[in-house]
């Protein structure tokens, strides 16, 4: 019998897969309240014939920009139900960089056919203003990641697109939110843009603190594993590395799943500090050029254990201190003290290059850790950082 299949299906820890995604919007976000309501209050009157507005999200990679939007826009149609007819258009200018396919996602949402070739893009917008106005209808227009579409084409699209209802009797055709991780956006926008964008209908999503990442964790693990079977700790760790790594919430969802993943297929049914493994969520092997971006510091905490990691399986986190401070010895600089020591640890971390490992047994009061070099070659970084600093 195929036993192994067993797994499918077994449940241990999870009951449904789907709030897992990243594509998943939770029915309420986690300390978002007054982001949503200064776009509420950009928006504000968007329920009245001819009105249109347009906003500005910005901020830092798994800010929650994307499930923010989507948010929004969800609880923007139901709200505007019965009163104003809006189609919403959500468009990833990542995976539709041009300004024809971001126009050909747009008719596919209003249902108007391809738009026909050979007219220009001023023509199209044209077009699907005619169709909005036939049909009493007005669009909400999200441009995610729109800095990919910027640089590729210009913002002409969005100036066009900006002046849809210039020169024409009735306004309110399309409203607009434009996305994107790029603080400087602005920069990329012509003046023209700018000045009718308005620079006070910009939203800036600060990055997420480590209870905000514990919580958002928390609000997925609830909606899709069993109560009780994703400990305090395995939650807590998982916050504060996703912090460390720059309040990403992407990096808490991959962790949470991996690590519920980790105890499934160990047949167990409760997720420990432990199945959080910071550093095999990215890539399994780590480029030996990756290296080169880290400082100089870091490099010779990692030059420290590279050396030992050659001849021994794991060093000891007390070992490590002492080969970093052997290096700075060597190469005539001063070592850090242990605050920064450990950053630089948690950093290696981060990027994949060391894993960390607390032993179970508690020798004396600190708890030791094992450190090992699972994605990658100890000679070959030892090799890169000695050529490149010490010559
Ligand atoms: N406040 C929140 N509450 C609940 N889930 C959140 C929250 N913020 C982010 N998430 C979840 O974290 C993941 C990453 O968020 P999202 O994709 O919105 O980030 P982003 O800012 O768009 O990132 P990128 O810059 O890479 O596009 C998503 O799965 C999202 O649902
Ligand atoms: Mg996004």
């Amino acid at each position: 019998m195929a036993e192994y299949l067993d797994r499918i299906g077994a449940g241990n820890v999870l009951l449904t897969k789907e709030p897992l995604s990243f594509d998943w919007v939770p029915p309420r976000l986690v300390g978002r309240d007054s982001e949503l309501g200064e776009l509420a209050s950009i928006f504000m009157g968007i329920e009245g014939d001819g009105v249109s507005c347009r906003a500005v999200v910005t901020g830092n990679v798994g800010s929650g920009k994307t499930v923010l939007t989507r948010r929004f826009y969800l609880d923007l149609s139901t709200k505007l139900e019965g009163r104003r007819k809006v189609t919403i258009s959500h468009v990833n200018c990542r995976n539709h960089p041009s300004t024809s396919q971001v126009l050909q996602q747009l008719a596919l949402s209003l249902d108007s056919g391809h738009p026909e070739r050979g007219f220009s893009s001023g023509e199209i917008i044209q077009g699907i203003r005619r169709n909005l106005k036939a049909h009493n209808n007005h669009l909400l227009l999200i441009l995610d990641e729109v800095d990919v579409l910027i640089r590729r084409d210009s913002s002409d699209l969005i100036y066009k697109l900006l002046r849809i209802d210039e020169g024409q009797e009735e306004g309110g055709s399309v409203s607009l939110i434009l996305v994107s991780q790029d603080m400087t956006l602005f920069t990329l926008f012509e003046k023209a843009v700018k000045s009718r964008l308005g620079a006070s209908n910009t939203l800036t999503l600060n990055p997420y603190g480590p209870d905000d990442l514990v919580r958002i964790a928390r609000q997925r693990y609830e909606a899709s594993c069993r109560p009780g079977s994703v400990s305090d700790g395995a939650l807590n760790k998982i916050g504060s590395f996703a912090s460390d790594a720059g309040g990403d919430a992407r990096m808490a969802l991959e962790l949470l799943e991996a690590a519920i993943r980790r105890t499934e297929k160990d047949g167990r049914n409760e997720v420990t500090e432990d199945d959080v493994h910071p550093s095999s969520i990215r890539e399994a092997s780590v480029e030996p050029s990756q290296v080169d971006d880290l400082s100089v510091h870091q490099k010779l905490v990692l030059l420290g254990i590279s050396r030992r990691l050659k001849k021994a399986d794991e060093v000891s986190s007390g070992d490590a201190r002492k080969l970093y401070e052997l290096v700075c010895e060597e190469t005539g600089m001063k070592a850090m003290g242990y605050t920064t020591f450990w950053k630089h640890m948690k950093h290696l971390e981060s990027e994949g290059l060391i894993v960390r490992r607390t032993s179970n047994s508690n020798r004396g009061r600190g708890r030791t850790q094992y450190i090992t070099m699972p994605n990658t070659a100890p000679a070959v970084l030892e090799a890169r950082i000695e050529r490149d600093l010490i010559g």
